[in-house]
């Protein structure tokens, strides 16, 4: 008897000790199929010798009777709430207030954390047992959610270690992961559920449950981030080392938590903490700085219902509530039709929005948007703005349905819808002013002809005024033409023509991608460019010979060869070439004709472990290799990683040289 009382101690220390590194220090101690193991073998034993049953083993999480409503809970100290600042320069007038009041030198300490978007909770321990867990309700008074609060793993519900005071109570935030929340709404969604707006909701929602048994398939996780009360015992004299013990004891305390020192040392952690943010595994809303030491905490006190010596810097909100006050339709270089949302201006994630695009017209209707709808808006970091959903309730009677155009809203062609594709298209092409102009943009733009100069208004007024029909005009402006235009004098005339002229000298790869071909960016055009010699080739070229390219499959072959049969567009490619545009062939790409690798035909094969396929190819086009899909005569090259199958046997039976990974690192150095 006594040796299972042992064992069964013994068990439950180590599941608690495998639990902390697990859910308190993010680090793994043993596989997991040993931990149920140890986990199977001491509820076996609970269940045979009940006697040893106790609510702090690890397998007493989950209790089994659903609660019919929450006790109320007083908290010994009030749970308060932070004053806030919403920008950098209003946290340093704070940081220098609190210098000033503990009359200090300029480096003041302060522990800088996450303020971590979820909802509060006070667990209250007794001799390192916990007692009760509450919600912050109104501050003074909780919820009693202990039941719901023993099923999260990151809750001890008895400390480790030894020199916790005889009753402590710590305060901290609970949270859902997003990856969680992601994954119940995507199921709730499926299963034509309500979904949870936030993982803010979503964890208080969890929270609240009266059946412990949700809560617990909720995966929800507490940080700790204070110590509200204690007693018969004593704490350190900084935050930061309450942190380490709460740490030691068992709670999980976040990692991104840094001692900073004076208002420099708080703006740079706003810097890096706001980097962090969209990566992180949970949303938070803010910084908080707190005074670290606590003899400094009580001479500067509270005001009001907050703390003096805490502030909480709040990011630019990320979603905001306004209304769709139209719908137009942009029209792009291909003439494809853009709905985009003209909103009320709102201020979210730091800028003013009044524009989104809305992608397409399936989205539209997944959004079911009216115009007069009240729209939630989203911008995170430099993310483009985002209408996430309409806000039914606040429908107005007379909204309007948004209707698919017949017409180019800009030149009045009709406009077509593609087979297997979402997109409309504005059949007007070269005689729409709209599509001109994004092809004229793209075909001066820096990664194209670079013209210098040639800005986007450039083109807006020479479209305009009717002076460019084609690229081809480009070329045949002249200084009387120039001067017609606003703000250009004489000096930028002569400077512009001067680098249309300097333009004329180019790539082959510059030039296959200023055409705008559909689906052809700098990668392909690169592609195509070191494939073929010269124009005439690439004219020439069939889907099935433009399809061994790498990279190159059905539908781009099919554009290329459209676009390239196209009459209009290989009159414009020839006009270009007579007009004197010119390139070194035997230099398929700037600066590489002396590396090993250029004008040689490549085939990637196998796993490689340093580059992404991507960069690879990226990497030998730069070089001046043409990268091909599959091995042939014509192969020089077969660069071959782990697992390389089939190419490479061909390669060997073809007498191809074959290289690894570290021998194609030598190849890119040289
Ligand atoms: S300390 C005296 N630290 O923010 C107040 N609060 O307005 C002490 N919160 O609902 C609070 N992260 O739950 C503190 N690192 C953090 C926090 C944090 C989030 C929440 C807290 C409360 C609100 C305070």
């Amino acid at each position: 008897m006594v040796d299972t009382e042992a064992r069964i101690q013994s068990l439950r220390e180590q599941i608690n000790e495998h639990n902390y590194q697990y859910y308190a220090q993010d680090n793994p101690s043993i596989p997991d199929a040993e931990y149920d193991l140890l986990f199977q073998e001491l509820k076996a034993l609970e269940e045979k010798y009940p006697e040893y049953q106790s609510p702090q083993s690890p397998t007493q999480r989950v209790g089994s009777e659903p609660l019919d409503g929450f006790r109320q809970i007083k908290h010994k100290v009030p749970m308060l709430s932070l004053d806030n600042v919403f920008d950098r320069s209003s946290l340093s007038s704070y940081i220098e207030k609190i210098h000033e009041r503990l009359k200090a030198d300029s480096g003041l300490e302060f522990v800088a954390e996450p303020k971590f978007d979820g909802v509060a909770i006070s667990l209250f321990y007794h001799a390192g047992v916990l007692q009760y867990a509450a919600t912050r309700g109104d501050g003074e008074t909780g919820e009693d959610v202990t039941l719901n609060a023993r099923t999260i793993k990151s809750v001890p519900l008895q400390l480790r270690g030894q020199g916790f005071p005889e009753e402590l109570e710590v305060r901290g935030e609970i949270l859902m992961p997003r990856a969680v929340f992601n994954a119940i709404n995507q199921s709730s969604e499926a299963a034509g559920e309500k979904i949870f707006v936030n993982p803010r909701n979503a964890a208080s929602g969890s929270l609240r449950q009266l059946d412990p048994a949700v809560t617990a398939s909720r995966r929800l996780h507490l940080f700790a981030y204070s110590v509200g009360y204690f007693s018969g015992g004593g704490l350190p004299e900084r935050h930061s080392d309450t942190l380490k013990l709460l740490d030691s004891w068992g709670f999980a305390t976040s990692r991104l938590t840094q001692k900073v020192a004076g208002d420099s040392g708080c703006q740079s952690y706003c810097e890096e903490l706001s980097g962090l943010r969209p990566g992180l595994d949970f949303d938070i809303d803010g910084i908080v700085f707190k005074v670290d030491r606590f003899d400094y905490q009580q001479a500067l006190g509270f005001v009001s219902r907050a703390p003096r010596w805490a502030i909480a810097y709040k990011f630019p909100a990320e979603e905001a509530v306004t209304t769709l006050l139209d719908v137009d339709f942009q029209v792009g270089r291909t003439g494809v039709l853009t709905p985009v949302a003209r909103l009320e201006p709102v201020f979210v994630g730091g800028v003013t929005v009044s524009n989104a695009t809305l992608h397409n017209m399936e989205e539209v209707a997944r959004l079911d948007l009216r115009i007069g709808d009240a729209v939630v808006v989203q911008r995170a970091g430099d993310v483009i703005p985002k209408v996430l959903r309409v806000v039914p309730e606040r429908r107005p009677d007379d909204a309007r349905l948004i209707l698919s155009p017949d017409q180019c809203p800009v030149c009045g062609s009709e406009v077509i819808s593609i087979e297997q594709q979402v997109a409309i298209r504005c059949s007007g092409a070269w005689l729409c002013p709209a599509q001109r102009k994004q092809s004229l943009k793209h075909f001066v733009s820096r990664k194209a002809m670079d013209i210098e100069g040639f800005g986007e208004k450039l083109v807006d007024q020479l479209v305009d005024k009717d002076m460019l029909k084609s690229a081809v005009d480009i070329f045949s402006l002249d200084i009387q033409d120039l001067l017609l235009l606003e703000r250009m004098g004489d000096k930028s005339a002569a400077k512009l023509l001067k680098s249309i002229e300097h333009s004329k000298k180019t790539t082959f790869a510059r030039f296959i991608y200023a055409l705008g071909i559909p689906e052809v960016g700098e990668t392909t055009a690169r592609s195509l460019a070191s494939n073929f010699s010269n124009v005439g080739a690439l004219l020439n070229a069939s889907e099935e010979e433009l399809q061994t390219i790498d990279d190159i499959g059905p539908i781009v072959a099919r554009n290329i060869c459209h676009f390239l049969q196209e009459p209009k567009n290989s009159d414009l490619i020839k006009a270009l070439l007579d007009l004197g545009l010119h390139w070194d062939s035997t230099e398929a790409i700037e600066g590489t004709a002396d590396s090993p690798l250029a004008g040689k035909t490549v085939v990637v094969t196998g796993t490689l472990t340093r580059f992404t396929r991507d960069e690879v190819k990226e990497l030998l086009l730069s070089s001046g290799a043409k990268v091909s899909s599959s091995v042939s005569g014509n192969t020089d090259l077969l660069i071959a990683g782990e697992k390389a199958g089939s190419k490479l046997l061909k390669a060997r039976e073809l007498g191809v040289e074959v290289i690894n990974e570290d021998e194609l690192e030598g190849w890119l150095a040289e």
